[in-house]
């Protein structure tokens, strides 16, 4: 995919904080148009720095970035005509109801009066806020006013949607209603780049994830492509007796090509599986034929958090937000 038709491309982005906090180091990220693009990273790791660098907020020093098709540097205003943001509460009136805020916002982006009116109706209803509607928005609950200010920023039919971490502080029901409306926003065919320290988040919703650490992005692919990244699918055998533990090992061993993980207390071996089902069949055989007692056997793809956290600990423990000596 080329940088023009990527909804965002950054390449080589670098952004230092007052000579001290290498807060991106050299971020590359291609998202592409129509999908919900997910930035996963720890505390400190560059998303929200990122984030705002892609959305004109912040400056990077080095590097280029696209964002529906037009460069950030050179063209801010053409980027910020294209995109949605949310964060900025300041846009929404605290002293008007939500159904006064949609309206008035509908008529800056040049709606009429009946369509803004109507519109204002249709968002209300989408975003679950039809009840509380004609309420000052001061009033609202923190999961609705996350709602109000996504359907304030989603007025101006934005080609590209950045959300930093728009669910965090959010119930389990408030947390669902944001993903129904993000996933309404895709299928009307607006790309989503979102932020989440939530792996289920990110799983859920994102069709590609980029995993960031230190102010780079370590990883990316889809959920099931990190999760392989990350060491692929595992093969875990339960022996009844403790004994057997050193020779089911040893059969683990000469199947697989790895020699397993062993929790003695658990009486449970771990090792890769590649090849999954053969994997499988071929330990269950020899463990038989060697008289080994079998208590639970399966093949286990791992968690998101497991190649999450072996993405973000192991691999580049040293690239971590660098301090640069002063
Ligand atoms: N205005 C600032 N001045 C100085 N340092 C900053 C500033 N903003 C961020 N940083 C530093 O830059 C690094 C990246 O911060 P950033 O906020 O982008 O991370 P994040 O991934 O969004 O973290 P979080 O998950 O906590 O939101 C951190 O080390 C942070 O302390
Ligand atoms: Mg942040």
């Amino acid at each position: 995919m080329s940088a023009t038709d990527a909804a965002i491309h950054a390449s080589g982005l670098a952004k230092n904080y007052g000579g001290k906090v290498q807060a991106l180091a050299g971020f590359d990220l291609t998202v592409p148009r129509g999908i919900v693009f997910g930035l996963l990273g720890p505390n400190g790791s560059g998303k929200t720095t990122a984030v705002k660098c892609l959305t004109t907020l912040a400056r990077y020093d080095r590097g280029t970035a696209r964002v529906a098709g037009f460069d950030v540097a050179a063209e801010p205003e053409q980027v910020r005509a294209r995109i949605g943001l949310t964060g900025q509460y300041a846009a929404v009136d605290e002293l008007l109801s939500g159904r006064e805020n949609l309206v008035m916002f509908g008529k800056l982006v040049g709606f009429r009066s009946r369509y803004a009116k109507s519109f204002a109706d249709e968002l209300l209803e989408r975003f679950g806020l039809a009840e509380a509607a004609d309420r000052p928005v001061g009033h609202y609950s923190g999961g609705m006013r996350r709602r109000i200010d996504l359907a304030v920023s989603i007025l101006p039919a934005p080609e590209v949607l950045v959300l930093d971490e728009p669910t965090t502080g959010l119930d389990p029901q408030s947390r669902n209603q944001m993903w129904s409306a993000v996933r309404e926003l895709v299928r009307g065919g607006t790309t989503v780049l979102l932020t989440t320290q939530y792996l289920d988040e990110a799983d859920q919703l994102a069709s590609r994830i980029a995993v960031l650490k230190g102010g780079r992005v370590i990883a990316e692919g889809t959920a099931d492509e990190l999760k392989h990244q990350a060491g692929g699918d595992q093969i875990t055998l339960v022996v009844r007796d403790a004994e057997d533990i050193p020779l089911a090992a040893d059969v683990v061993d000469s199947v697989g090509g790895t020699y397993p993980q062993i929790e003695q207390e658990e009486r449970r071996i771990s090792a890769p599986a590649a090849d999954r089902i053969a994997t499988l069949t071929n330990v269950l055989r020899a463990l038989e034929s060697r008289g080994v007692r079998v208590e639970d056997i399966a093949i286990r793809r791992p968690t998101l958090d497991e190649a999450f956290l072996s993405l973000t600990e192991n691999r580049t423990r040293s690239s971590d937000s660098e301090v640069l000596s002063s």
